[in-house]
């Protein structure tokens, strides 16, 4: 398992739901999750998405909470992992407010650019043992779960930006000249 970048075509997929009555889709996702979760945090990510892994089914896990200690050369010397939530076929609703904040993507290596998103949102989905939850998420989670829930369908978070600085950013990596 890898994490595929831009312009990577499988990024641009719209995914598929979760059978949450096929038993062996959810042990396929119960052996994943534990995978991507290690990937997440090798590459010091807060969210992974399916398709970033090349998997075309809605879901993601995110971990807000994780502590990351640095040396002074910025490199990661210890990472304390907090809550991994793990969302199976979310569907966001009731979204209010609005926030900007500075995003980057684990398949957009060395962009980092505010985007806007809703402050506020709940979201239906179902956890890791496959029973459904409800979320009012705000903040930074609220941020991350509308980043995420995008790449289940095809969307990254360059997309969003501003017509000329998103051409900018598109044509310098893929001229390989990203950083
Ligand atoms: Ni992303």
């Amino acid at each position: 398992m890898e994490i595929l970048t831009f312009p990577n075509e499988l990024l641009r997929r719209t995914s598929k739901d979760v059978d949450i009555l096929n038993n062996a889709e959810k042990e396929e996702i119960k052996k994943l999750v534990p995978e991507m979760k290690e990937l997440m945090y090798e590459a010091n990510g807060v969210g992974l998405a399916a398709p970033q892994v090349g998997i075309a089914k809605r879901f993601f896990i995110i971990d807000v909470e994780q502590q990351i200690e640095r040396d002074e050369e910025g490199n990661v010397c210890s990472r304390t992992p907090g809550e991994l939530h793990v969302f199976i076929n979310p569907k966001i609703y009731d979204t209010e407010g609005s926030t900007v904040c500075e995003e980057g993507c684990l398949s957009v290596p060395g962009v980092y650019e505010e985007v806007k998103r809703f402050s506020k949102l709940t979201v239906d989905y179902y956890d890791l043992d496959f029973e459904k939850k409800t979320m009012v998420a705000e903040g930074f989670m609220a941020v991350v779960i509308q980043h995420e829930n995008d790449h289940l369908d095809g969307k990254l978070f360059i997309d969003k930006l501003p017509v000329v600085k998103r051409t900018v950013i598109k044509n310098r990596i893929i001229k390989g000249k990203a950083f």
